[in-house]
């Protein structure tokens, strides 16, 4: 259908499971194991209410934000996702332009398809983008890249720390990776022992390693001066560890539910972290100097104005951009990101705030999680 049909962001989903390859809707649909922990990033965002307020002065709206002190149109970045090739031939390039054209930023995977200097290359004067990083076991490969990154003008170090070894995604380890295209790595960080028998997440992940500890985070500290962040983060303990740590965030996330099935949404994971820390340190959020990010089964505005309320800066995006460029390229990104504004602009109107500082808590009925 032409792009002037799809209306949301799930419309996607459904054109490019009926447009792909089965082999990249494998990879880019799957979850771990029953896929439960997929289905809860939806459904935790069912579960929280709105209170909107009413005749306040909605003519002029403003949602853009600051992210790591990189403006953003909105409170929404493009997260990493692995191997954009499997879906488009132009792989993450399709993300870097529609990136530009909406001034948001995209967060570049260890794995992209594309060279990460080819990714840097095509952004345009002024436009931002992060890095998400898995750790080499050989820290002299890591140690090259982040530094690299950081000479390329990266603003902020993704370090992932949900994944010591790639969850179980049966939907891609029933696909055979070694008939799909031999160049859908870039050489970022590709391993040499491939095992290329069991899907595509198993055969480019031997490389990450399972002995990252806290101890590590000095280190990264003393090779790059760029913002840390922890992507991955389920419990209030880890966050509060981060924080102590000096790190400048956390990404309260599951990893799409393809790590382990059964951990909680992020959202759910939000109201924990925002009740401790606040207990424990004293924090109050949403915080300039340590950023608590949310990802994982967003798909409307709404979505996103409830993790800004419950006390997030911003929120990623993952799945609808894969499934927007797999089936229309750059045009279906810029489509998907377009819908967010017209959404975030409906949304805050009817919501009754007119800029995300007044997006706050008491918008919000969230009896129905749990208050630890
Ligand atoms: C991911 N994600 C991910 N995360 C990461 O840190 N490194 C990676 O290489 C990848 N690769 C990847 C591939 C695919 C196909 C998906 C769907 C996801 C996880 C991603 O950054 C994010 O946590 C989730 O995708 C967010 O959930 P939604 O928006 O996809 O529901």
């Amino acid at each position: 259908p032409p792009l002037s049909e799809i209306l949301n962001l799930h419309d996607f989903e459904a054109i490019a499971r009926s447009v792909m390859p089965e082999k990249a809707w494998a990879y880019y649909s799957s979850a771990a194991d029953d896929e439960i922990t997929l289905r809860e990033n939806h459904a935790a965002y069912h579960r929280v209410w709105f209170r909107p307020r009413i005749l306040r002065d909605v003519t002029h709206l403003d949602w853009s934000t600051t992210i790591l002190g990189q403006k953003s149109s909105m409170p929404v970045y493009i997260t990493a996702t692995a191997l954009g090739k499997l879906g488009h031939p132009d792989g993450e390039l399709n993300l870097t332009r529609a990136a530009a054209k909406h001034g948001v930023i995209q967060m570049i995977p260890t794995l992209a398809s594309c060279s990460f200097d080819q990714l840097v290359d095509a952004a345009q004067p002024g436009q931002q983008q992060f890095l998400q990083l898995y750790v080499n076991k050989d820290r002299e490969i890591t140690k090259k890249f982040v530094q690299h990154a950081e000479k390329r003008g990266i603003k902020g170090l993704f370090i992932t720390v949900d994944a010591p070894q790639l969850g179980r995604r049966e939907k891609d380890m029933r696909m055979k990776f070694e008939e799909a295209d031999p160049d859908q790595v870039s050489s970022n960080d590709k391993s040499k022992e491939v095992d290329r028998s069991q899907g595509a997440a198993r055969a480019i992940s031997s490389f990450i390693d399972p002995g990252l500890c806290w101890d590590d985070l000095a280190w990264f500290k003393s090779i790059t001066k760029m913002p840390l962040i922890l992507k991955g983060v389920q419990c209030w303990e880890d966050a509060l560890e981060a924080y102590d740590q000096g790190m400048a965030g956390v990404v309260l996330s599951n990893h799409g539910g393809r790590q382990l099935d059964f951990a909680r949404s992020g959202l759910e994971v939000l109201v924990e972290v925002v009740h401790k820390l606040g207990e424990k340190r004293g924090l109050t959020f949403p915080n300039e100097k340590f950023q608590l990010f949310v990802d994982g089964g967003v798909r409307r505005a709404t979505d996103v104005l409830k993790a800004i309320a419950l006390g997030a800066t911003a929120v990623g995006i993952g799945r609808p951009f894969l499934y927007a460029f797999s089936s229309y390229g750059v045009e279906g990104v810029d489509h998907a990101l377009g819908i967010l504004r017209d959404e975030f602009e409906m949304s805050m109107r009817l919501l009754g705030a007119r800029n995300l500082k007044e997006v706050v808590r008491d918008m919000l009925d969230a009896s129905s999680i749990h208050q630890h």
